[in-house]
């Protein structure tokens, strides 16, 4: 997507979307690199960052595999600790030793299974943003609270504790993934008008610098009206992603009706 800014004169500007295939918990190594390379292999525009982020077993082929790429990666979660007695979990720093890139925080499976909270969000976040790692902060609502009209009041208690005690500076680099609980994974993504109200409370409760995605049954046949709203600058995939085709699909899909 192109715009004009004036400033001094007209300047053409180029304004990158944002991909971000969560694998979750599948691949293993070899299905990893089939993927990768295949990925590697198709032309995308230099108007898309495509992020993958895979299990963590997974991250040293994607080091092998992307060094050097215009393809990034990042992890599904990290633990806001440099090292220490947690059984199970990896730091920001290992993330970091990998050529991580970005983090996706506090998605809604975390929350809801592994009794991830604002608060723990919030250290995550800060502790992400001091190892130069770009946190992808999930927020959305449940099928509940849609029912009670509780959307705005939910997006503005995540929003506004990830992003306590941060500078303004640190806020701008974030990304958030809005994504509606009930939408994920149930094939019934919300309109993309729906995710455009969203999204704009949630770069008025910040900067206007800030990334905002959405995320919740994205695949290759919505892609594209999402895209046409103009606060939607990406998306975060999680089924349409572990299939190189369906993501590929997806890609493309993605550029149609762009304006
Ligand atoms: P989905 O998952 O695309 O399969 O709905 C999205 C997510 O959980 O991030």
């Amino acid at each position: 997507m192109w715009f004009y800014a004036s400033g001094h004169g007209i300047m053409l500007v180029m304004i990158k979307s944002l991909f971000i295939a969560n694998w979750k918990m599948h691949k293993t190594n070899p299905a990893t690199t089939q993927f990768v390379r295949a990925l590697k292999q198709i032309f995308l525009p230099a108007d898309q960052v495509v992020v993958i982020c895979p299990p963590y077993t997974a991250l040293p082929i994607m080091q092998q595999e992307l060094t050097g790429s215009t393809i990034v990666y990042g992890a599904q979660n990290m633990h806001w600790a440099n090292e220490g007695a947690y059984t199970g979990e990896i730091s920001p720093e290992m993330l970091q030793a990998l050529g991580c890139s970005y983090v996706i925080i506090g998605h809604s499976e975390r929350r809801r299974d592994y009794n991830e909270t604002d608060e723990t969000v919030q250290r995550k976040v800060a502790a992400a943003l001091h190892h130069g790692l770009v946190p992808i902060v999930c927020v959305g609502e449940s099928l509940d609270e849609r029912n009670h009209d509780e959307t705005m009041a939910v997006i503005q208690r995540q929003v506004s504790i990830a992003c306590h005690g941060l500078l303004p500076t640190d806020v701008a680099r974030l990304v958030f993934a809005y994504e509606p609980i009930w939408a994920i994974g149930s094939g019934q993504a919300a309109t993309p008008e729906y995710a455009a109200t969203v999204h704009t409370l949630i770069r008025q409760l910040t900067r206007p610098e800030v990334t905002i995605i959405y995320g919740g049954s994205v695949n290759a046949d919505n892609i594209g009206q999402f895209m046409q709203q103009p606060s939607i600058q990406g998306a975060l995939i999680g089924g349409a992603s572990v299939e190189v085709e369906s993501f590929q699909q997806l890609l493309a899909g993605s550029t149609i009706n762009r304006i």
